[in-house]
């Protein structure tokens, strides 16, 4: 489908003489719309190569190829993580990061820029306003495609990166309690995020919610059917106290049909550095940001915030992801 690079995957991590699992393989050309398109063995080996861009820099493994991003959403971190992640490997990048910017513009179907892009790339990373979109460019396109959020369906390689930060600074996921707090009906981070701990399993999820911003129930009855330990509560102050992470999400206002439902929950939640004083003591704060007003500037300067870490890991896990997806063996 794509040509091969002449280095092998051993060469890249330095590990010349390890037999690599047959993981490394598995995302070969890989589609990734959703984080259960991810085995756990794939998240291990996307993390011990970020790692290895972390700790012994990057290496000129994509040199030749073209990443397309086709982002028909706002994006800061996603589209500008993955451009940097692809030049860092030697790459290249074409795009656009608004829908204003394309033919679509001029009545474009979407499908025509889909194939457009992938004949002039070896991978696209997508993120549009409507659920499904990812899949359906997967379906059009011949080179893989990264979902990059699709409405408020997905956004694995938030997760992977979320997942990745946790293990960074709790070394695992499986003795921990979570707190996951915010808009939970709309931020398709949540979706993904609670996705992967069916795969890492914490030892307790807290869904933390307004009641108009509860999980949806088909995520719902997805989490449960793994086995998720999870409990939903409407007030974090009822369990601030267990938690050795809280991960906190904006309102995500643009996917209200209705502005006045949005009205009424934009201020439902706020987390300040007051708020955190009845907190364990090495609890660590993740948010995929953008924030809004749900996360104070005062938390910043507290030892909990590792939201700016968890950014900068965007970097390595998605040059990791690109070179699995791309790399040859
Ligand atoms: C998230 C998104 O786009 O879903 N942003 C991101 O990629 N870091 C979260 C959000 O917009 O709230």
């Amino acid at each position: 489908m794509f040509k091969l690079i002449k280095i092998s995957i051993n060469e890249i991590l330095g590990l010349e003489g390890v037999i690599m699992s047959d993981g490394f393989k598995g995302l070969s050309g890989k589609d990734i719309i959703s984080v259960l398109d991810l085995s756990k063995e794939d998240f291990e080996n996307i993390f011990k190569l970020a790692d290895e861009y972390r700790v012994n820099g990057y290496r000129d493994v994509l040199r030749g190829r073209v990443l397309s991003v086709a982002f028909f959403e706002p994006s800061t971190r996603t589209r500008l993580s993955f451009e940097s992640a692809m030049h860092r490997l030697g790459g290249s990048v074409i795009g656009f990061s608004s829908e204003e910017a394309t033919s679509v513009a001029k009545g474009e179907k979407f499908i025509d820029t889909v194939r457009m892009l992938d004949s002039y790339s070896d991978v696209i990373v997508i993120r549009h306003k409507f659920e499904g979109a990812a899949k359906l460019a997967a379906e059009v396109a011949e080179h893989p495609v990264i979902n990059a959020g699709d409405g408020r369906n997905e956004h694995p390689t938030q997760a992977m990166i979320d997942i990745y930060t946790i293990l960074k600074l709790k070394s695992n996921v499986s003795n921990l309690i979570i707190g996951v707090m915010g808009d939970l009906k709309y931020a398709r981070v949540v979706n993904s995020l609670l996705y992967a701990f069916t795969i890492f399993k914490p030892k307790k999820v807290y869904l933390i919610s307004h009641p108009l911003l509860k999980l949806r129930d088909e995520a719902k009855k997805f989490i449960a059917s793994q086995g998720l330990n999870f409990e939903e509560v409407s007030d974090i102050n009822l369990v601030l106290n267990e938690l050795d992470v809280l991960y906190v999400t904006r309102v995500q206002k643009e996917r209200f049909p209705d502005p006045i439902e949005y009205e009424k929950v934009k201020n439902a939640y706020k987390l300040t550095a007051d708020v955190l004083r009845k907190c364990k003591e090495d609890l660590i704060i993740l948010h995929p940001l953008p924030r809004v007003d749900e996360l104070e500037r005062s938390v910043d300067s507290t030892k909990h915030a590792a939201y700016f870490k968890q950014a900068s890991l965007g970097v390595p896990l998605r040059a990791a992801l690109l070179t699995l997806i791309l790399g040859g063996y």
